[in-house]
């Protein structure tokens, strides 16, 4: 039988931090295996945000870096870049003629933003539906991602069943992978970590780096345990190592923050090398996303010429 279909990506809108790795890389990592992976930049999703020619085009290459950080191997994932492929917004047009405006007014990322009198462009409200053309062109079975992603994935299967009543049967309902004791990774201020609240560790920080965040980690001193320290702690290492540990040194909250410090060293310098190694060699890896993108861009094209000939305009 032939493998289930695995699509997932990560926008280059910055440094990517542990929070994204154990909520959502590091399975990508994990399934390399065991689905026909395809993982890629969301760059086209980042523009909502990045502005910057500059900027765009370092965290393009910094994002596919990571990727290769982690472990992803480049002949079991298809690594590539979204803009690639510039049929998904061909696709994202089609399905927005299909969504309606209150629909897309539910969505929780574009109610933050308004709650928050942001300047809301188009792009950021049409964002869950270039995601779900991201998915459904692929005719992924499984989506990888973080707690705060799932909504985007009900958008996709609401996108696909509405499209396939009403043009007949064309696109697979994706199922969310989430993993449920890391939905929501806190940050050294015990707020969900994010690039936006300044409070991350960055997934390939360096030694310096790692000493620092876990030193400025929020301590509360009510119990012998400090819960921001053991909440990441638990990461590195199971709960059952991590008894006797925060038993041992209760209160002793240095202590423990230098413990979560050596592991987190321990667990980030492979990382750390692996990505070093790759970003001596730049020209490997903007040759391997181009010669990706134009696969994937002859693997997707018969469905669109599908989707084309449903609608009704490719009439020959
Ligand atoms: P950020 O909130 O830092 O801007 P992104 O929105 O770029 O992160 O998220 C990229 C991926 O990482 C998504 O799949 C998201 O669900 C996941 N993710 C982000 N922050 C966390 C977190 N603190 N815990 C778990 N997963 C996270
Ligand atoms: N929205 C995702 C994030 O913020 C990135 C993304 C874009 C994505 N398209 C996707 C994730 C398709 C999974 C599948 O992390």
């Amino acid at each position: 039988m032939s493998k289930k279909i695995l699509i997932s990506g990560v926008k280059p809108t910055g440094t990517v931090h542990i929070g994204n790795y154990f909520g959502a890389m590091k399975q990508f990592a994990d399934f390399q295996d065991k689905y026909e992976s395809y993982v890629f930049i969301a760059d086209l999703h980042a523009l909502t945000s990045v502005q910057d020619r500059e900027q765009m085009s370092e965290s393009i290459l910094n994002v596919a870096l990571d990727y290769l950080g982690i472990g992803l191997d480049p002949e079991k994932v298809v690594l590539f870049k979204q803009s690639d492929v510039p049929e998904v917004t061909e696709l994202a047009w089609t399905f927005n003629c299909l969504t309606t405006m209150p629909y897309l007014m539910r969505a929780h990322a574009f109610k933050d933003a308004e709650a928050k009198n942001k300047e809301i462009n188009v792009g950021v409200f049409d964002y869950p539906i270039l995601m779900a053309a991201d998915i459904l062109i692929h005719d992924a079975d499984v989506v990888p991602v973080g707690q705060d992603q799932k909504q985007h994935i009900e958008y996709a299967r609401d996108t696909a069943e509405k499209f396939n009543r009403i043009f007949g049967d064309t696109f697979k309902l994706p199922e969310s992978l989430i993993l449920e004791n890391v939905a929501t990774v806190i940050g050294t201020d015990g707020r969900k970590m994010s690039k936006s609240y300044g409070n991350i560790i960055p997934l390939f920080a360096t030694h310096e780096e790692i000493k620092k965040a876990v030193m400025g980690i929020v301590t509360d001193s009510s119990s012998g345990v400090p819960e921001n320290v053991y909440n990441l702690h638990k990461l590195f290492r199971s709960e059952e190592e991590l008894k006797n540990l925060y038993e041992e040194k209760k209160g002793k909250y240095k202590d423990l923050k230098e413990a979560l410090i050596e592991d987190m060293e321990s667990f980030i310098s492979p990382m750390r090398e692996r990505r070093e190694k790759f970003a001596k060699d730049k020209d490997y890896v903007i040759k391997l996303l181009s010669e990706n993108g134009a696969k994937m861009r002859a693997k997707i094209s018969s469905k669109m010429e599908d989707v084309r000939r449903k609608i009704g305009i490719k009439i020959d």
